[in-house]
């Protein structure tokens, strides 16, 4: 029987509480398709943060650095700012271990309202593809003269050949397993050095992929034609701050920021990559037990994909969307008033069920 070594970080707020959910599906998945995960669960949160000064051990990247991949929860929390909650964990996770593609799919699922008129399911399947290793988020930078009237501050983007290439290439690869499009988030006529630069890789790029439609929007008309139009788009590339906001945007424009999943991917697989819901800890709801654990149980189903358990990655995605289909639990993020525990029973009933 196959095993699965797998770092568990649950992290704070409601990643604490959709956790046990993601697990208790991968669970029954195993048990159905013949495999079993062994966790290790890791305490690293900004409760440790108050407790150590540190969001992770010293040690912290050489210890998940075996494990065949990481499943987290969510991390932030009010009385911890967020850039050190996301630079001393997240960030440094992303980067140590390549994971230079952040895969975000967003679809909008039968029995999901989306807040658009006139959109139903089945017609928005897109896929965000955020480069997430350079870029915008850099600590290329300094503040100079603080607490003066000459106060400033200078934060420096980085766009790499190697790092442009290297995601637009996923996001083709990608492209040719769904509907042949690629579709490039850009801002070339305001930001003048590197967005004509992410340009000139996209056309090299899609110059070798004849089979792929490729087109490129600035990033505040997609926006605009994210929400007037999200079925235009197949596989969407954008740098990492484009890519974070658009695909914020795709999970509402499909319902809720509750059922987003991501994967960080490091795709020559040297190096673990890990898998989370695209939202954050969510203080306003957390401790309250009604968060949607969606999100986490499909990150969980991205995880099998990538471990190579495709069927067990499928028969959960048709069990949640099943769920959802039939009317049955749904959390208050969906208009329901149904727990984040009862959510994740149904989902693995469900999930036993359909087999
Ligand atoms: P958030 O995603 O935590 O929450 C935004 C809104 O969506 C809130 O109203 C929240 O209640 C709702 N929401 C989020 N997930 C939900 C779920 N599963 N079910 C139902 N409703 C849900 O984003 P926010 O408020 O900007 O950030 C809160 C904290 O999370 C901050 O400390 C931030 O830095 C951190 N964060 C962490 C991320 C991560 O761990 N990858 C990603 C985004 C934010
Ligand atoms: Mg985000």
């Amino acid at each position: 029987m196959k095993s699965y070594h797998i770092a568990v970080i649950a992290g704070d707020g409601i990643g604490r509480e959709v956790m046990p959910e993601g697990l208790r599906v991968l669970e029954t998945a195993g048990r159905m398709f013949d495999f079993t995960c062994t966790w290790e669960h890791f305490d690293w949160s900004c409760e440790a943060y108050q407790q150590t000064g540190r969001m992770m051990p010293v040690d912290g990247l050489d210890r998940l650095r075996s494990f065949d991949a990481i499943f987290l929860g969510a991390v932030g929390y009010p009385g911890v700012p967020d850039h050190i909650s996301l630079w001393g964990l997240l960030i440094p996770i992303r980067r140590a271990f390549h994971q230079y593609v952040n895969l975000r799919p967003a679809r909008l699922l039968e029995g999901v309202k989306s807040p658009l008129a006139n959109q139903r399911s089945g017609e928005i399947d897109l896929m965000i593809v955020r480069e997430n290793n350079e870029g915008e988020y850099s600590d290329v930078g300094g503040r100079l003269f603080v607490g003066t009237e000459e106060e400033m501050a200078v934060q420096q983007a980085t766009f790499t050949r190697r790092g442009c290439d290297r995601v637009m290439r996923y996001a083709f690869e990608l492209a040719r397993r769904r509907r042949h499009h690629v579709t490039s988030a850009t801002k070339s006529n305001g930001i003048i050095y590197s967005m004509p630069f992410w340009d000139e890789r996209f056309a090299s790029m899609s110059a070798q992929y004849a089979d792929c439609h490729a087109d490129r929007y600035h990033i505040d008309i997609l926006a605009a034609h994210f929400v007037r139009h999200p079925e235009w788009f197949d596989v969407v590339v954008g740098s990492n701050l484009f890519g974070d906001i658009l695909s914020d945007l795709s999970a509402a424009v499909v319902g809720s920021i509750g059922i987003a999943p991501s994967a960080n991917l490091n795709p020559e697989r040297l190096y673990p990559s890990m898998f989370e819901p695209v939202h954050g800890s969510a203080p306003d709801i957390a401790g309250k037990g009604i968060a949607n654990p969606i999100a986490q149980i499909w990150s969980g189903a991205m995880m099998l994909d990538h471990l190579g358990e495709p069927a067990a990655a499928r028969a959960i995605e048709k069990a949640f969307s099943s769920v959802l289909a039939q009317h049955g639990p749904r959390t208050a993020d969906l208009g329901g008033s149904s727990t984040t525990q009862e959510v994740g029973e149904s989902i693995a009933a469900q999930l036993t069920a359909g087999a």
